[in-house]
Formats: C-alpha cells, structure tokens, sequence
C-alpha cells in the first residue's frame, strides 16, 4: 500500500487484526520492511504490524523529485517524522510498541523524543544511543561521496559480511547484498549524511520511562552487545535479550527468537507491556 506523507509516495504493509496490539517496525540501513519478513508470519496472529520502508528504501519516494547523482538532505528526524505522518494518515492514533533495528534504532529514539505520548513500549535491536565520532563522521561523509559517484554496491559490498555471524549461508548473505545493491545510490547517501550528523541519545535513555525490551545478536559486529549493555543500564525499566548464533540482522537470523523476545515483551491477551527491572 502508499500513502502520501510530507510530499513522498510512501510504501507500508499492515498485517495481522485491525484492533490489536499496534507494532510499529522500522527497518535499518541500507534495507527495507523486507527486514521483517521472517517475523511477520510469527506474530501477525497476535500483533497489529505495521511495516514501512523509509523514505528512499524499498518502494518508498526519496524526494518528490530526484535527478541521478544528486544529494537529496534527510535527517533521522524526517524519517521519524514520516513514521508519525504515516500513523496519522492511515488512522492509527493509538499509542505503540515502536521497534527499531539499528538505523531503525536511531529512528525509533528520536520518534520517542518527539512523540513520547505515542509509544507505549520501545523494543531496541542492534542499534546504539552514542552519536557518531569525528572519525565515524569523516567515513560516513567520504561514503556518500563514493556511492554518489559510483553506486551502492560500494556499501552493499562492505557491508554484507558484517551484517552475519559467520555461520550464514551464502546465499543468505547473497540474497541481502543484492538487495542492498538495489537501492538508489541517492537514498543510500542521503542516509550516510543523516546518520553522520544524527543527535547522542545517551541523555535521553534516562528519561526513557516506558518499557523497553533491547535486543543484540551475539555476534553483532556493528553494534556489539557492550552498546546494549550501556543502554540497558541507562534505561530504567528495560530488559536484555541477547540472541545467540545471530550477527547484527537478528530478525533475519533468528527469527524464531527475535520473535519469542517480542512476545514476552508485550503480552497480547491483556495488551500489557512489561520489562523485569
Ligand atoms: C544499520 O544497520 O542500520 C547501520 O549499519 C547503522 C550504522 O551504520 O550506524
């Protein structure tokens, strides 16, 4: 389905019961909503998934208008002010689970800073609060610039294997470089600049009061489970799962325990949300 939200053609799937348990699932970076396929059919008996691709990624709009090459300004503020638009705009206003994968964890903070009386529970995978160092910054700008002149294959290329822990098979890894491949060189580097300049959240974790369930594969590359562990701490009423035998694609991996982490996070019957501490 589309919808139009701030000027672009946005792209978004619902699955599962109109009146349950809204879950709101934000893909990471280079992706799409294609990122929760294998959950999908694990939870769409019990949950209200909603499942966007962000602006530039899967069948979603950059810009309204886009020439080849060009360098089109977002922000992780826009992407998760597209998610709210999105909301808005199929009708969906009651508060929610907000489920962030990496770049999605980035989304999914800001959309809390912004939107705290929407979400009722925050589910963190593979993602981190710390902003990006001088140094990150320098790659990430010195990136776009590439894929601008070359194409996103340059990240696809360097990034498929990180994205797995070892064990995964090729054609696995094959399927998602491909996928990565396909998306526009321009999304692919509006991206890099908006994660390049995005905010620190570390002060925000302690004012974080709803539940909040993080998540990191134990072979997560990307974003280790030491980031976990610092949100975990600073976020007063979360939980730690860490899926074993999975790299930085958790619900890709794992699927079965990414999606049983989920379920003991939000109990569907009383549409409760609980953490431990
Ligand atoms: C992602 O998986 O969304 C990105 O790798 C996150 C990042 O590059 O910081």
């Amino acid at each position: 389905m589309y919808t139009t939200v701030n000027g672009i053609a946005m792209h978004f799937e619902v699955h599962g019961p109109t009146h349950g348990q809204p879950l709101l699932l934000i893909h990471g970076f280079p992706l799409s909503g294609k990122l929760w396929q294998p959950v999908i059919p694990l939870l769409q008996d019990q949950f209200k998934l909603i499942v966007p691709d962000l602006r530039g990624f899967g069948r979603s709009e950059l810009s309204h208008h886009v020439e080849p090459g060009m360098s089109v300004s977002t922000s992780i503020v826009q992407y998760a002010d597209d998610l709210f638009s999105l909301l808005e705009a199929i009708g969906e206003t009651r508060p929610m689970v907000v489920v962030g994968l990496s770049m999605g964890g980035y989304i999914a903070l800001e959309f809390y800073r912004r939107y705290t009386s929407q979400v009722q529970g925050l589910v963190l995978a593979d993602t981190r609060a710390q902003a990006d160092s001088a140094e990150q910054r320098r790659q990430r700008y010195a990136t776009a610039q590439r894929v601008l002149d070359e194409g996103s294959h340059v990240v696809a290329n360097a990034m498929v294997d990180k994205l797995f822990a070892p064990q995964t098979s090729s054609e696995l890894r094959e399927q998602w470089r491909e996928l990565m491949r396909e998306t526009s060189r321009e999304s692919v580097a509006s991206a890099l600049l908006a994660m390049a300049v995005r905010s620190d959240c570390r002060l925000l974790l302690e004012k974080i009061y709803c539940p909040t369930l993080i998540i990191v594969g134990e072979r997560d590359v990307i974003t280790p489970i030491a980031d976990a562990q610092l949100m975990h701490r600073a976020i007063l009423a979360s939980d730690l799962s860490i899926i074993p035998e999975a790299g930085h694609m958790t619900p890709v991996e794992q699927p079965v325990l990414f999606a049983a982490a989920l379920q003991r996070f939000v109990k569907p019957q009383a549409g409760e949300i609980s953490s431990s501490r």
